[in-house]
């Protein structure tokens, strides 16, 4: 649809019903995080809190301003709100949006400039108004780049913030393109790429030496004054640096880990994605579990991998040393399928060789047929 055109009205599709989550116990998580096994209920809830954003906003205050990102990530998200758009049930019109990044140097029309994706995979598709649509500017003079930084800061500020900022995550850990050693004060400013962003992009470029080694981005400061935000992440190539996002310390090494510092965050993922996190690999270390004949079945399998043994031949003392004790606790203290806690653990102490095979026998028995 062409820019500016009024929007087809399509009939209204039929509601969606509420998405499936995976709930379990975040203890180790320093962000609130929300697992979805189906990948088409992420962007479906993700576009449901943004149009409820713009809603409020542009009651409130006669505007909302949304910033956002590129890369494939969000695209499922740009295609329901285009779709709840046509359907009669959105409107841009009082929206005004800040891109996180561009590449620098790149001309807007560029197949490969982040200008081109925004407009072909989401503002041709709504009423937004041209003016109220922002994204760094890769062709500004290197001697005027400071400039422009500055200047897109001041946008932010007099629109009055982001009201809402939508992030994806790159293997580096990067939001935006805040690479390892950018630190929590940083602003709007041109930045190195690193290697693995350059390589993760190549593709796109037909070559790792066609991708550009610079970018202009938000910092990590102007993205942790918008008022809430959302880092969407799906893909197990993602699983690895979401853990350390969402588990690990705050550190400049990864940018993603000081969005822990904001009070309204929430970390949106698909199951591929989550696949690192401890309540999805090894959820039996944490209190409070449940404990399905499935979860008994993954819980020995990583055991024996861990140890380097043969499931028949792990001692009671592996099961202690890894906090799975509760799987040779009588069969009724486990309760399968229950929403107990996990039982109490059985002491390693005694473990003499008697108990020991004891316990043995009772784990091949537990584990194997774990019916009790
Ligand atoms: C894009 C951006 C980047 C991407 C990140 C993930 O505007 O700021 O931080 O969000 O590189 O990219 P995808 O979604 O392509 O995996």
């Amino acid at each position: 649809m062409a820019k500016g055109t009024p929007p087809t009205p399509t009939p209204p599709t039929a509601r969606r019903s509420p998405p499936t989550t995976i709930e379990s116990s975040r203890d180790r998580e320093r962000l609130r995080t929300v697992v979805f096994p189906e990948h088409s209920d992420l962007a479906a809830a993700v576009a449901e809190r943004i149009i409820e954003v713009i809603q409020r906003e542009t009651r409130a205050k006669g505007r909302a301003v949304l910033g956002l990102a590129t890369g494939s990530t969000p695209l499922g998200v740009y295609e329901e709100l285009i779709r709840r758009h046509q359907a009669g049930d959105l409107d841009f019109s009082h929206v005004i949006t800040f891109n996180l990044d561009e590449y620098y140097p790149m001309t807007p029309d560029s197949p490969h400039s982040y200008h081109r994706y925004m407009w072909e995979n989401f503002f041709e598709h709504v009423n937004i108004a041209k003016e109220n649509v922002h994204i760094p500017e890769g062709v500004t003079p290197r001697e005027r780049v400071t400039e422009a930084c500055a200047a897109y800061e001041q946008a932010i500020r007099a629109a009055g913030g982001i009201d809402f900022q939508l992030l994806g995550i790159g293997k580096t850990g990067h939001v935006g393109f805040n690479e390892p050693g950018s630190d929590a004060t940083s602003r709007t400013r041109i930045v190195t790429l690193d290697t693995l962003t350059r390589r993760d992009a190549a593709a796109d470029f037909f070559g790792v030496e066609n991708v550009p080694r610079e970018a202009i981005t938000m910092g990590v400061a102007t993205i942790l004054d918008a008022k809430e935000i959302a880092l969407l992440a799906t893909g197990e190539h993602k699983a690895g640096i979401v853990a350390r996002a969402v588990e690990g310390e705050i550190s400049t090494d990864v940018a993603a880990t000081f969005l822990q510092r904001h009070q309204s965050v929430t970390v949106y993922l698909d199951l591929p994605a989550a696949a690192e996190l401890t309540r999805i690999k090894t959820p039996w270390i944490l209190e409070g579990i449940e404990w399905t004949p499935a979860m008994v079945e993954r819980s020995v399998v990583w055991l024996a991998d861990k140890s380097g043994k043969a499931v028949l031949k792990l001692s009671a003392r592996d099961y202690a040393e890894h906090q799975l004790s509760p799987l040779l606790a009588p069969a009724r203290a486990r309760r399968f399928g229950g929403s107990h806690q996990r039982p109490g653990l059985q002491s390693a102490t005694r473990e003499d060789s008697g108990t020991r095979q004891a316990a043995r026998a009772r784990a091949r028995t537990r584990v194997l047929a774990p019916s009790g």
